[in-house]
């Protein structure tokens, strides 16, 4: 495992490597098991694996948690050692946004709804940032994890719109034992926020089960989810998008569809979601 921080050096030593399969993972650091499953994934289907760690401050809004977002450095390089990492990129905020930066990528509408109403210009730091890794490291496939089911839209959106010539796979959110979706924020989380922050897994998974027994009605779903919302300080947003579009869902659910959720728990905000597939029938 070799840790890299300069974009030069990453493109010459990636240049030695063009005729291996080059998964990419991009992450903000403070790795978890959820970072560690899309490493699994790159493993499995890649020579090489590039993961990045790079806070990127165009993805936050003025009043969000960029100086305190959690950092790790020194544990975060263990972490990469055994599952198969093959190089760290570690910039800095110069490297990747050098002086008079002044050039971004503007998502379209699947930037706007959900966590795009609270968080303006978030998708665009994330598209902006997403973009230049993937010219930087040039992979054949990119990892995201489908906790952030707006972001993975957006990239993939963006990768079509663009012609990126790299394959957008997306892993299945790992939770903790306690059914909490893994994110470097849940460590802002004290014991209480901790057990209130469950509400929002079991309101999502309450939802998923009616919808494994039958129900296909929307405003239902939304409601059984609803119910166990309220120990939450504050709910965002909760909404039953379908997968392609991000528009609301319709009666009768008949096309996948996510049921997303963003929440304070004390100052922490956190996301989840579930996707429902209704099985076609022949
Ligand atoms: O999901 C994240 O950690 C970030 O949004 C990403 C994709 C690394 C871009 O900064």
């Amino acid at each position: 495992m070799q840790t890299i921080t300069t974009v030069a050096e990453l493109r010459a030593t990636l240049a030695k490597a063009r005729d291996k399969r080059v998964g990419f993972v991009p992450t903000m650091g403070y790795l978890h098991d959820g970072h560690m499953a899309l490493v699994e994934g790159s493993r499995a289907q890649c020579d090489v694996t590039v993961l990045s760690i790079f806070v990127n401050p165009t993805q936050f809004g003025p009043n969000e948690d960029l100086s305190t977002y959690p950092r790790a450095f020194l544990r975060d390089q263990k972490l990469c050692r055994d599952p198969g990492v093959t190089i760290v990129f570690a910039p800095d905020a110069q490297e990747v946004y050098p002086a008079q930066f002044e050039t971004f990528i503007e998502p379209g509408e699947f930037a706007k709804p959900l966590c795009g109403a609270f968080r303006p210009g978030h998708f665009r730091g994330v598209a902006t940032v997403v973009c230049k890794l993937f010219n930087i490291v040039q992979p054949d496939i990119a990892f995201f994890g489908q906790k952030d089911f707006q972001q993975c839209a957006v990239v993939r959106r963006m990768a079509i719109d663009l012609n990126l010539p790299v394959e957008i796979a997306t892993v299945p959110t790992v939770r903790e034992p306690d059914m909490l979706a893994m994110s470097s924020r849940n460590r802002y989380l004290n014991t209480e926020e901790r057990r209130r922050a469950l509400a929002i897994s079991r309101g999502l998974l309450a939802a998923e089960a009616e919808f494994r027994s039958g129900e296909r009605e929307c405003e239902k779903l939304i409601a059984i989810a609803r119910r166990h919302l309220n120990e939450v300080d504050r709910l965002q947003y909760l909404e039953l998008v379908d997968v392609d579009t991000l528009e609301p869902a319709s009666n009768p659910l008949s096309h996948p569809a996510a049921l997303c959720a963003a929440a304070y728990v004390g100052s922490t905000r956190l996301i989840d979601n579930v996707i429902l597939k209704p099985q076609v029938s022949a």
